[in-house]
């Protein structure tokens, strides 16, 4: 197979605008779900005097580290998750003549760097000198397997440009918890812990290793094999050190001019509880060599980029008109493919598996922010993303039990196998919306899938249980005259407040929740035992739709609002147009209290609402909302550019919405927030394909039907993008004036364009509307 390379599929270094070592190892990490690796300088990665970052990161490989609180009260996690950093498979050593990269300052120079999104090679070349000025090339070719998500693959080319002499290539890991000297004091940066232990397996022909952690019992297998099929390849030879530590080197003698590859496949084997690592190790490492036995880099490659050109072929959204935003839309969807978890066990952490920023944390960004992209394009991705909330339901149940409610489940607000891991309780466990989120994400794969199976069996207890906990968390109270549902201390999307009462984000995805866990307990009504199982009554049902009518939503009728809580309208405004911008992030210099008592937002709360419930929703109310809360948000989040991008397409701000589109768009290949070094902004990534979709495609879905109301960009020709809905797969085509819709597979559906509905089928394939 040969895939021609097409320059929008390329992320070159020469169009990069910064080139510092931390954030180029970021955006050029390559991973799978499964695992990440940054792009460390592969000769410095072990040396003290590196400044970068350099790692492997396996989604769910973590350790605790112990939480130390000042006053620590009941019900605090005593112990935080954080991401383990792995061995760097990129390191190698070299020794040219007398000098050896382990110990001499080798100085090595970023020649170029490309990443190819189509077939997810990272293809760098470095120029490299000794302190004796022997020069020369580097190429390493590098990739995460998306065929077999265990392999690694890396391919090193040396190419002596002034010497002819002795060359020796070590490749060998024997290290862990690697220098990293890169230290950062911004709290969202988590710290390394240092409490791996990595045993060599004896040996079975090429080096392995046991990699354990030590509170949180976890063991992981890796091992490693060199090719050696190949000419010209110099023999590679498998070796033990004095310490006993096994590597491969190889020895031969360079002239100018001449190239020498040597090429390795790793297998990162998958994660298991410490005791069973331990016990059947020989036997996880016999499979773990399946996958890397008798093959080559190159047909692990080929095997790998023909997946990601099956995801292009499904998930790409094409812009004809802004080739700048092209390839960012195309970066980030490549980065969002990279980082779910496919396992059910893991879900995709805020940074990817790009860094241990937030820890290597699950948080809302997934369900709300990235779960749309992968539920409309690769539906089965959704499902396992899912799966990892419905395999952790017994957990949250527990947690909501230890809290002390009677019923219910209570999700984390942040975790990675499924406990809370936030010490900052208030802006993290008292976000209880995560529960609602979870729900709401539940129910619209459900309705862009139809998957009748997955709700039966997992959706509907997810979104039973959630909706339990709002009964418990809730009560009534009588308020403007009237006995109103209200869900009093809990801390909105927006963390520039904290523990409000009746956060209109919160009570409505609350009250969708419920509506939902009764609409589906009424469908279920006859299924064998299955409300029984779950111990549904008539009354609870009951309870729940009588909770739902009455949940107080505050608003301000002066001035046409909806309130972010309530006694919203009482605090001060913070006038942020007077704040010097060295302060931003306001999180990063202010006592929360100050931000906590002023009329700020760190992020989109209440205009969450507009974007998810467009239903019933008045112009002129989207207006307002959009209107009050714009101005007083910081943007400090990530995740707000975008949603706001959403509602200022619908309410005809183009020019507005066009500017937040594209910084969205842009955070991590232009460096937008300053801190992609620490690792991508997954969720932002996902919110821009989603200000695609549902600003300027104006997709709205819900469970009656699917419609566009599109708000092209004046600049853009054309979007293009493909949609599974209800089984089939459609492709739309929005100009500035007509849409084109084809059905490529199923039986066909309804759809809705500038609220004129057609049916498209096996008879009629491909429809036409003109929408202005
Ligand atoms: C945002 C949260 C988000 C978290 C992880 C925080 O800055 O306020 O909404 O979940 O980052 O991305």
């Amino acid at each position: 197979m040969r895939i021609e390379q097409s320059p929008e599929f390329q992320i070159h270094l020469q169009n990069l605008r910064s080139k510092e070592q931390l954030f180029l190892e970021t955006i050029y990490n390559v991973g799978n779900g499964h695992f990440g690796v940054r792009d460390s300088n592969p000769l410095q990665g072990n040396s003290p005097d590196y400044i970068g970052s350099p790692g492997l990161f396996i989604n769910g490989f973590f350790d605790y580290k112990e939480v130390s609180y000042g006053e620590k009260y009941r019900g605090y996690p005593d112990n935080n998750q954080v991401i383990n950093r792995l061995l760097d498979p990129r390191f190698i050593r070299i020794k040219v003549g007398n000098e050896d990269s382990l110990t001499d300052h080798f100085r090595v120079e970023n020649i170029d760097k490309n990443l190819d999104m189509q077939t997810g090679l990272l293809h760098e070349l470095f120029s490299v000198t000794t302190p004796e000025n022997r020069n020369f090339n580097l190429v390493v070719e590098s990739f995460a397997s998306l065929s077999k998500l265990n392999v690694y693959g890396i391919k090193y080319a040396i190419i002596p440009t002034n010497f002819s002499e002795e060359v020796e290539v070590i490749k060998m890991h024997d290290y862990v918890n690697q220098s990293v000297h890169h230290q950062d004091d911004d709290i969202r940066v988590s710290q390394d812990l240092g409490q791996m232990q990595m045993d060599f397996i004896p040996d079975n022909g090429q080096p392995s290793y046991l990699v354990t952690t030590f509170r949180s019992q976890q063991g992981i297998i890796i091992t490693y094999q060199a090719n050696e099929n190949f000419a010209p390849n110099p023999k590679i030879e498998y070796f033990m050190d004095e310490n006993h530590h096994y590597g491969y080197r190889s020895k031969y003698f360079a002239k100018p001019g001449s190239s020498k590859d040597f090429e390795f496949l790793f297998a990162i084997g998958d994660i298991h509880p410490l005791v069973n690592a331990n016990m059947y190790s020989d036997q996880y490492l016999a499979s773990l060599d399946n996958f890397i036995n008798d093959t080559t880099f190159k047909s692990e490659l080929m095997a790998s980029a023909q997946v990601w050109q099956t995801f292009w072929l499904h998930s790409d959204v094409e812009i004809d008109g802004d080739p700048a935003l092209q390839q960012c839309v195309r970066f980030n969807l490549f980065e969002l493919n990279q980082s779910a978890g496919r396992d059910e066990k893991t879900s995709i952490p805020a940074k990817g598996l790009t860094g241990n920023g937030y820890g290597g944390h699950f948080f809302w960004d997934t369900e709300i922010f990235m779960l749309p992209f992968f539920t409309y394009t690769q539906p089965e991705i959704a499902k396992e993303l899912l799966m990892f909330r419905y395999h952790t339901l017994q957990i949250a149940k527990e947690q909501a039990s230890d809290f002390g409610l009677g019923k219910g489940a209570m999700y984390p607000w942040r975790t990675i196998n499924g406990f809370e891991s936030s010490a900052y309780w208030l802006a993290g466990q008292a976000q209880f919306h995560i529960n609602a989120d979870i729900a709401f994400a539940v129910e619209q794969y459900y309705e862009i899938t139809r998957d009748e199976d997955f709700l039966r069996h997992y959706g509907f207890e997810i979104i039973l249980e959630t909706a339990r906990f709002w009964m418990e968390y809730g009560n009534y109270a009588e308020l403007d005259g009237k006995r109103q549902f209200v869900i009093n201390r809990v801390t909105g999307p927006d963390e520039y407040s904290a523990l409000v009462d009746n956060n209109y984000y919160t009570n409505v995805l609350a009250q969708s929740n419920l509506q939902l866990a009764a609409k589906y307990a009424h469908k279920y009504k006859d299924d064998d035992g299955m409300l029984s199982r779950l111990n549904v009554t008539d009354e609870e049902v009951h309870d729940m739709e009588e909770a739902a009518a009455a949940m107080y939503l505050p608003y301000d009728k002066e001035k046409n609002v909806k309130l972010q809580f309530q006694n919203f309208e009482q605090l001060p405004k913070m006038d942020i147009a007077s704040i010097d911008q060295s302060m931003f992030p306001l999180l990063l210099n202010y006592h929360p209290l100050m931000l906590y008592r002023h009329q700020v937002n760190k992020q989109a709360d209440t205009v969450m609402v507009d974007f998810m419930f467009p239903e019933g929703n008045t112009l002129a109310q989207l207006k307002s909302d959009y209107e009050f809360y714009e101005p007083i948000t910081t943007h400090d989040s990530s995740l707000s550019k975008a949603i706001c991008a959403i509602i200022a397409a619908r309410i005809g701000k183009d020019q507005q919405s066009y500017d937040f589109f594209s910084q969205a768009v842009q955070t991590d290949l232009m460096d937008v927030h300053h801190n992609t070094k620490n690792g991508i902004h997954a969720g932002s990534l996902g919110a821009a394909w989603e200000g695609i979709i549902y600003g300027f495609a104006g997709v709205v879905n819900n469970a009656k039907s699917f419609s566009l109301q599109p708000h092209l960009p004046v600049t853009w020709n054309c979007l293009k993008f493909k949609m599974h809905l209800y089984g089939n797969e459609f492709q739309f085509i929005i100009y500035q004036d007509t849409v084109e819709v084809d059905l490529i597979s199923g039986k066909g559906a309804d759809i809705t364009v500038a609220n004129e509905k057609k049916q498209l089928s096996h008879q009629n394939p491909k429809q036409m509307w003109t929408y202005k």
